[in-house]
This record gives C-alpha cells, sequence and structure tokens, in this order.
C-alpha cells in the first residue's frame, strides 16, 4: 500500500514537472548516438553518470572517505570529477574511464573562478572595472588556459546578488546590484563558453548558486534564507537568467533553504522556475554535499529520503554526497522516482558530454603541448595587469596626493609599510588555484620594478595582518619618517573572505588601522592600499588618510598593477559594485533601497523619521563610487521626448568633458525612479552605464535608450509590468552622486 502511495505521488509529480524535461539540441548523429548509447545502459550505469566525485589532493568540502573511486570509476559509477587538474591526472582518470563497459567519458570540473594558471582579480574586483570586454576576456583566458589543463567545466560564474558584506563569497559575485550583475553574468558565460561548446578552449560554465544564497540570515554561510517571491524574482534571479539566455551549460545549487525548502530539494526553483519557465536545457549538479546536508537542515530523514527529493526536485547530479551512488537504484526499483526522471537527468548530463565532443575524443582537453603553450602564454599576463589597474577604486585623494610624480626631484625615499606589503600568495585572493605554481608580483616588487635608480624604496611590516601586537609600530613609523611618500599595504589575509568565511567584524582586521593612522599622523603625503574580499570598514583612515586606493585581491599582477595607478601611467577608473558600510550595525546598505512612509530628507537624525540616532543612514562609499585624477562635468541632458509607450523608446543623451588636466575614463551611470507603482518602487535603480574615454578637455555626447522592459517590474500579482507614470531619469558619476536629473511618462 505505501509503496502504492509512493508511486502515485510520483507519478503526480511527474506529471506535474513533466514541463521541465530536456529536448536536447545535439546533431541528428549525436542524437542517434545518445539515445542507442542510453537503450544499452543498465540501471547502475545510468545512476553513475549522474555522480561526481572529488580528486583526492585538492578539498574544496568536507570529503567522504571511501577510498575506491578509480574502481568505481572504471565500473562505469561515476559520471564526473572535480578537483583533478592537469593534462596529465585528467588523462589518467579519463583512462580509467574508458575502461568501463560503455566507455564513456568523465567530465572534469573545477572552480575556474578568476583564472587557472594566471589569477585574475577576484569577481568582485573585476566588477569594479565595469568592462565588461575586459571582464569577458579575463574568462576567455581562463576557460583557454583551464581547458588546455584538462578541465570541461568550471564551477562559475557565480551570479548570487550579495548585499552583506558579512559573507564571505561576495568576492565572488558581481556586487549588489542586479542590473549591472546580469551584464557581468553574461559576459562571464560567453567568455568561459567561447565559440560555443565543442569548439577547442570552451569550458562549460555553470551558474551558481540557485538561488538566493547570497542572502543568508546575518551573512553567515549556509544560513537560511526567507524572501518574498517578487524579491527573489525581482533581485536575486535575474543574473541567473541572464546566464541561461547566454547559454550557460550547466547550473549549480545552494546550500541555503528558501522559505524553507533547501533549494537542492525546491523543485519550485528547479522544475518550475528553471526547467519549466525559462526552459533550461543543461543540467543541474548540487552543490558539495548538499544532497544529503538535506538530512541536517530536517528536510529529509536520511539519505534515501533525502536521494528521492533532490531528484524529483529536479537535481541532476550529486556532488560529494553519494546519496544518490547508495540509494537511487532502490528508489527506482520501489518507484518512488520514476525511470522518466532518471533518464531525463542522465540524458541532459550525456548531451553535454556529447557537446563537448568527448565522445569523438575523450583526450582532446588532455594534450601536453597545447598545456604548456597556453599556460605560458605572455598575452595573458597582460590582459591579467589590464583589468587589475582597471578594478582598482580610488577612493580618496586629498591634496592631490596621488599620482606620485616620479620625476620630481623631492622625491628620494619612498616607505611601503604594512603586513602586505611584501606578500604574493594573499594578492591571489580565495579560489586561485595555481599556487605556489604561477608567478606572483607583489606590490614591492610591482612598485621596486617601476622605480628609478634614484628613488630608494624602504619596507616595514609594521605589524601581522590579524595579531594584536604594535610591537612593529615603532620600526614602521622610523622608517615612514625617513620617506618623502608613505605608501600602507593593508588589508585581509587570503583566508579572511570566501566560503564559510564570513565575519561578524568587517573592519581592517587586526592592528592595522592603528598602524595606519599613527603613520598618517607624521603628516607625509600617506597612500592607503586596501587589499580584501569585500567591502570593509575603516572609518578613521576614511577620514585622515589623504588618498586611499582600494585594491581588493588583484591576482598574479597586483603588484603591477597597484604600480601603474600610484604612478600615473594609468589612471584610475574602477567604481564600487557593492555599498561600503560605515559600520555593522547598518548592513545591509544599499543604494536602491525603498524610501518608506517616513524617509529621512537630509543626513542628520530627526526624530519620527526612519534613521539610526547614532550613525547616518549612508554609506561611506556608495554603490558606483570611484574618483579619477581628472574630473567630469556633465552637462546638456535631453531627452527625445517627455513621454513613451509601452512599445516605445526614449533617448536620453548628455555632454560629457574632461575638465581636469589628465586624460582618463568616467563610467557615467544611468538611474530611473518609477515616482508612484501598484507596489513600492526603489528610490533608484541602475539601467544603463557606460565607460568612456576623453582627453584633456575632450567632450562626448552619450546616448542611452529606455523602453519599457526597463521600466518594468514584478507587481502583487507577480506579473512583469510596466505601469503608466511619471518617471525620474538621473544621470551621474555614483549612486550618490547625481549630475543630471529630467522626468517623462510613460503612457
Ligand atoms: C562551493 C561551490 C563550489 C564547490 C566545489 C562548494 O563548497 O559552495 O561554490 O563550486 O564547493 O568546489
Amino acid at each position: 500500500m505505501k509503496q502504492l502511495t509512493f508511486k502515485l505521488v510520483a507519478l503526480i509529480l511527474f506529471f506535474l514537472i513533466g514541463n521541465s524535461v530536456v529536448q536536447a539540441q545535439l546533431s541528428k548523429d549525436n542524437e542517434k548516438q545518445l539515445n542507442e548509447l542510453m537503450s544499452k545502459m543498465t540501471l547502475d550505469e545510468k545512476i553513475g553518470q549522474l555522480n561526481q566525485y572529488t580528486g583526492d589532493y585538492l578539498a574544496t568540502g568536507p570529503v567522504v572517505q571511501d577510498g575506491e573511486k578509480v574502481n568505481q570509476i572504471m565500473q562505469g559509477k561515476v559520471g564526473s570529477m572535480l578537483n583533478i587538474k592537469g593534462s596529465a591526472d585528467t588523462r589518467t582518470y579519463q583512462e580509467f574511464a574508458l575502461k568501463s563497459r560503455l566507455k564513456i567519458p568523465l567530465l572534469f570540473g573545477l572552480d575556474v573562478i578568476h583564472g587557472y594558471y594566471t589569477t585574475f582579480p577576484i569577481p568582485l574586483a573585476e566588477a569594479a572595472s565595469w568592462d565588461l570586454e575586459a571582464i569577458e576576456k579575463s574568462a576567455r583566458i581562463s576557460a583557454t588556459e583551464a581547458a588546455a589543463g584538462g578541465i570541461h567545466w568550471t564551477f562559475a560564474p557565480m551570479v548570487d546578488i550579495a548585499r552583506d558584506p558579512r559573507w564571505g563569497r561576495v568576492l565572488e559575485g558581481a556586487g549588489e546590484d542586479t542590473w549591472y550583475a546580469t551584464k557581468v553574468a553574461f559576459a562571464r558565460v560567453h567568455g568561459f563558453q567561447g565559440k560555443g561548446l565543442g569548439t577547442p578552449n570552451a569550458i562549460m560554465a555553470c551558474a551558481k548558486h540557485f538561488a538566493a544564497y547570497g542572502a543568508a540570515v546575518g551573512g553567515r554561510d549556509y544560513n537560511s534564507v526567507d524572501m518574498s517571491e517578487r524579491m527573489l524574482r525581482e533581485t536575486y534571479l535575474p543574473p541567473f537568467k541572464a546566464c541561461v539566455d547566454a547559454g550557460c551549460a550547466t547550473f549549480m545549487n545552494s546550500f541555503n533553504d528558501l522559505n524553507g525548502v533547501p533549494a537542492t530539494g525546491n523543485a519550485f526553483l528547479q522544475r518550475k522556475i528553471l526547467k519549466g519557465e525559462w526552459d533550461f536545457q543543461g543540467f543541474v549538479v548540487s552543490d558539495w554535499g548538499s544532497m544529503g546536508e538535506m538530512i541536517a537542515h530536517g528536510f529529509a530523514s536520511n539519505g534515501n529520503d533525502a536521494a528521492m527529493k533532490s531528484m524529483l526536485a529536479g537535481s541532476d547530479m550529486d556532488m560529494e554526497s553519494r546519496v544518490f551512488t547508495n540509494e537511487l537504484k532502490k528508489l527506482i526499483e520501489e518507484g518512488k522516482v520514476p525511470m522518466e526522471l532518471l533518464d531525463d537527468a542522465v540524458r541532459r548530463v550525456l548531451t553535454k558530454k556529447f557537446e563537448m565532443g568527448l565522445f569523438d575524443d575523450p583526450f582532446r582537453f588532455c594534450t601536453p603541448d597545447v598545456e604548456k603553450k597556453e599556460l605560458s602564454n605572455p598575452a595573458h599576463r597582460t590582459a591579467a595587469r589590464d583589468v587589475a589597474k582597471k578594478s582598482i577604486v580610488l577612493l580618496k585623494n586629498e591634496k592631490q596626493t596621488l599620482p606620485i610624480n616620479l620625476e620630481s626631484k623631492e622625491i628620494k625615499t619612498i616607505a611601503l609599510i604594512g603586513p602586505l606589503a611584501q606578500s604574493e600568495y594573499d594578492m591571489l585572493g580565495a579560489w586561485s588555484i595555481s599556487w605556489p605554481d604561477s608567478e606572483i608580483v607583489s606590490y614591492e616588487e610591482g612598485i621596486r620594478a617601476r622605480l628609478p635608480k634614484n628613488i630608494q624604496l624602504v619596507i616595514a611590516k609594521g605589524c601581522e595582518i590579524n595579531g594584536i601586537s604594535t610591537a612593529g609600530f615603532a620600526e614602521a613609523i622610523e622608517v615612514a619618517k625617513k620617506a618623502d611618500i608613505v605608501l600602507l599595504a593593508i588589508g585581509e589575509s587570503i583566508d579572511m573572505s570566501g566560503e564559510a568565511k564570513s565575519r561578524s567584524n568587517i573592519h581592517l582586521p587586526g592592528v592595522q588601522e592603528q598602524l595606519a593612522i599613527e603613520i598618517t599622523k607624521l603628516g607625509k603625503p600617506t597612500v592607503a592600499m586596501i587589499s580584501g574580499g569585500r567591502p570593509m570598514i575603516f572609518n578613521d583612515i576614511a577620514d585622515q588618510t589623504p588618498a586611499i586606493l582600494y585594491t581588493w585581491w588583484l591576482g598574479s599582477e597586483a603588484g603591477n598593477a597597484v604600480a601603474e595607478v600610484l604612478f600615473g601611467d594609468y589612471n584610475p577608473s574602477g567604481k564600487l559594485p557593492i555599498s561600503f558600510p560605515r559600520d555593522e550595525g547598518q548592513i545591509p546598505v544599499y543604494y536602491n533601497y525603498f524610501n518608506t512612509g517616513r524617509p529621512l530628507n537630509g543626513d542628520d537624525y530627526e526624530i519620527y523619521k526612519s534613521a539610526y540616532i547614532d550613525m547616518s543612514n549612508k554609506a561611506k562609499f556608495p554603490f558606483g563610487y570611484g574618483l579619477s585624477y581628472t574630473s567630469f562635468e556633465y552637462s546638456n541632458l535631453q531627452l527625445s521626448a517627455p513621454s513613451l509607450s509601452q512599445s516605445g523608446t526614449i533617448t536620453v543623451s548628455c555632454s560629457i568633458k574632461n575638465i581636469g588636466n589628465k586624460a582618463g575614463e568616467e563610467v557615467v551611470q544611468l538611474y530611473l525612479r518609477d515616482r508612484v507603482g501598484s507596489v513600492v518602487r526603489p528610490m533608484k535603480e541602475l539601467k544603463g552605464f557606460q565607460k568612456v574615454m576623453l582627453q584633456v578637455g575632450e567632450s562626448k555626447t552619450l546616448t542611452f535608450e529606455i523602453n519599457s522592459e526597463k521600466l518594468s517590474f514584478y507587481n502583487i500579482e507577480l506579473n512583469w509590468v510596466a505601469e503608466p507614470g511619471m518617471f525620474d531619469v538621473m544621470l551621474g558619476s555614483s549612486s550618490e552622486d547625481i549630475r543630471l536629473r529630467s522626468e517623462f511618462e510613460l503612457k
């Protein structure tokens, strides 16, 4: 009886979710081969395709120690491996797979998050470049190197919107803004997948973590998420949809529960939205162990239940939890999981293997010659340096402290002070896989290489990154006293941001800020260079130190990129993709908030207004903010018409002129506000930007198109609508620095 009930439930579920079954898009030949292959596969072999195991020398989560992976591979019980890299090792494992009865090749997956051998800036830093071409190129090169190293599949891009800098994984995404994140997501997927799966240096992208992982309560990793469906669809899902639109081959689900249902067992997310509404044809891999973790969530009673719930909910591949290995066969035999669903998942995985060309040549990615050539390609370093310098954000520049003029006769000694002055490893940032093989340019090396012989570089550490000792201060102060310019190399260590690296206190760690202030007090031209994987809090430095560069983690070329900016070879153009709070108590602080019924008008506290009695509402450094060595004048805002219809467009134009004395780039940002909606709308929303290069005195006219799509939102019935009424249009240099305003009507 019990079994019958299960079968019935499974059947009803299958009927409900039937529209989420894949429609393969293979060539006729491949389609035929795939069907033939599937018809030969035993139940065990089918299940095998849905298992992904980690290699033994790199662990990115808690490893299951069952010790006999190779045998399982040779029996066709494993479809994919992660954390194996290099043409030699991937070849070895592929050879094991080809000893299996049906010789189905393995897929090799790896977290190529911001580089493989050449490390690019962390994704959040790259997002600060607002240069989609450079971002795409970085992914392209990473894919080229990874493919040469035997990798078929990267677990990137991470497209989780993140408004909470306590969450250590903010570094992996594009920041807080949904519209901008969709553009970055699209660029990254294109970068990884190049001219399409099957071309020699394309690897499969994986949009992760589906979904809403970035909204973990309290910024604590793996924590629960509770949000309205409107918020989910409007703020958190669009970057994922952009990945589908860009042809992203795979998705990864997430560790969190969403409104009480773990994402891995969430049919609403995976069946209804992803595979149903969005018609996603690729496959979904679980996050590391997340199927089995549904037991700890209290959502599955045991491994059997977890496997059933995962499969019914649309998870196709089990990363490292073994519940599919151990339980799926029983579930199929007992009819608790319909065979059609299993077949669908297997078909999705095999389709990708065909698309990648692995059935034509399972070793096409394991070629030592190509590997050698690509990993030593100097163009990759050039590109890494280019995007690294573009990622740096100039937060403050009083008294024209920067750029430093190396031709000035007054500069004889530069002091480089701080615990990151000579560090190489920390420059890479979390999720870098090239350490210790590839060369990394530290701040010291980059700066030294750029200095003329007559300028001396003196160095002192001052303190540890995260220690409490001030014993090194005296020496650092002595060194600084001898210098004409002081550079402070401070920030987080590589292991302070990333997965499982949430911080409740996001101030600069240890006594570094104290050190920086002691040095600032000497009154020398002083530049703080702050590295890290997240927005940090450093109010004293922000208020007292004359110049600040936010340098994130810039990767292999960190030191060279920083030197270019310090010495004016490159005029900084980065803008923050995420707001920097004044204090943890303000979190989450983001630019596209609702006004409330009692908005604060100015910055000062007023009673019965939405405010803190002890602090401004505003971010210390807002979204979109970043200075340049030159300045730009915005003028002549024009709208092509005072109104538009639902099917029409309005063109917004403005002039922008470089009125300073150095050539430079500005990121001109377009924000819109829907004044009255059937649900309240944000104070402003980014809906366009252009990064424009201007010579001294040069001016350009920029145009932006606005259509009803850009004015749309989810109404109370969750329909995507643009409602007639008045809209504000704002052009600015940051979300807080609006230079031009106008209005128009949607009829
Ligand atoms: C992370 C994923 C990652 C996976 C494999 C997990 O712990 O959440 O983002 O891709 O491990 O390394």
